[in-house]
């Protein structure tokens, strides 16, 4: 094991003086090419230049010496430092970070940032980020060759995002370039880079909240979910009631990363309490009462909801392939062609006996394993006094099914 690892960031700035004395007395320093062009490596240490950062770690952990790795940023914060911390490297840390990308690109847009995500598409399929950037208004993307300012415009379409591209922070070819996600892919990038990504109500002068990452300060009750009818506008559209949003929301399960469609939104109720778990969500729907609805209640609750108006299954075709589906109305057709778009779970309600099997031979024979439910609930009435009675609500299939 190397007697002493020092793992210094990389901003752009002069380094601090712990940072130059580990380098200073380093017999060995690993880090990207341009890490150790911008560094004063010892003539006398041996110099890895890292492609695969296991192997480097293998050769660290060899090395007989005082070794330096430098990173960009906080390599603490999607650096090197989760790798060399795994057990099987066995080495001992100390850490001299510098200022990350995340809040140098902060800095430069002006930004204040603790309630803003940060999601990594560096290695990484960009498809979750970007289900990320649809779901909250305040994003910073951490980009890779290939998942870059350019494919992040593309994947949002026409979700109304403003971007602030990033481009080699702290270096001479430092560049910040502010413009419409739409535009993105009109021109080449260079690496690396961070994007900041930011909603059309971007609430920079809110007060702060008290957790990182969170929205806070929006109006309306934040907590829990299956709330009651009233708590969404929604004369003259459809809400599923408590009950039965309560256990679709459950059967769906979503997460930040997910998106998920909400096919026959009707009010919304269910795609805010989506958005609300962090999830990205497109509601469907051919009302546009019920359209206007979910834009409202979105707005209520201070979540992200891309609002399709248009009919099913005819409307499915434009929009991205979903990670989950809820049908509320359009049958087994609109069922179907939810499956076909291979969504690793699928939820619906039926209210007709003659649906069910319908809809649980289409999904079976689309490779889902399908099982469901008859909801049936009766609310608490007063009726005189202190007594109540129970009103019994409409009974209700809910059928899902999970992708084989
Ligand atoms: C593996 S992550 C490392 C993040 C780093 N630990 C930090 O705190 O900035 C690599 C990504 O960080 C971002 N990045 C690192 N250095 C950068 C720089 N000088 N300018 C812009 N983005 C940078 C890019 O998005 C790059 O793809």
């Amino acid at each position: 094991m190397a007697d002493r690892v020092t793992v210094i960031g990389y901003d752009g700035a002069p380094l601090s003086g712990p940072a130059r004395a580990a380098l200073a007395s380093a017999t060995l320093v690993a880090g990207g090419a341009r890490h150790l062009d911008a560094v004063d490596v010892p003539e006398s240490a041996e110099r890895v230049v890292m492609g695969n950062v296991h192997v480097a770690a293998r050769r660290i952990s060899e090395h007989r010496g005082s070794a330096v790795v430098v990173a960009s940023g906080d390599p603490g914060f999607f650096g090197i430092v989760r790798i060399l911390r795994r057990p099987e490297y066995g080495l001992e840390l100390e850490i001299v970070p510098a200022v990350s990308s995340v809040a140098h690109a902060f800095a430069r847009a002006a930004m204040p940032w603790d309630d803003a995500k940060v999601v990594s598409a560096h290695g990484r399929e960009l498809r979750r980020a970007v289900n990320v950037c649809r779901a909250y208004g305040k994003v910073a993307v951490l980009t890779g060759p290939g998942s870059g300012p350019a494919e992040l415009g593309l994947m949002l379409g026409d979700v109304p995002r403003t971007f602030v591209v990033c481009e080699n922070l702290g270096t001479d070819q430092e560049e910040v370039t502010m413009l419409a996600a739409d535009k993105a892919a009109d021109r080449t990038w260079s690496d690396p880079n961070v994007v900041i990504v930011v909603g059309p109500n971007p609430v920079t002068s809110a007060p702060a909240g008290w957790i990182a990452g969170q929205r806070s300060n929006f109006p309306g009750p934040v907590r829990g979910w299956g709330l009651d009818e009233d708590a969404y506008d929604s004369t003259d559209a459809a809400t599923l009631r408590p009950e039965v949003r309560a256990v679709v929301l459950g059967r769906l399960g979503p997460t930040p990363g997910d998106l998920v469609w909400d096919i026959g939104a009707g009010s919304g109720a269910l795609s805010v309490e989506i958005a609300r778990q962090g999830a990205a969500v497109i509601a469907v729907d051919r009302d546009p009462v019920g359209c206007e609805h979910i834009s409202a209640n979105a707005a209520r609750y201070g979540v992200e909801i891309h609002v399709v108006p248009g009919t099913a299954p005819e409307a499915l075709s434009r929009l991205p392939d979903p990670d989950t589906a809820f049908v509320g109305g359009g049958g087994v057709e609109v069922v179907a062609a939810c499956a076909a778009r291979r969504p690793e779970r699928v939820v619906t309600v039926l209210p007709a006996l003659e649906a069910v099997g319908a809809v649980h031979g289409a999904l079976t024979g689309a490779g889902y394993a399908v099982d469901g439910t008859l909801l049936q609930s009766s609310r608490l009435a007063p009726v005189s006094g202190l007594a109540h009675r129970l009103v019994p609500d409409d009974p209700v299939f809910v059928l899902w099914g999970e992708r084989l």
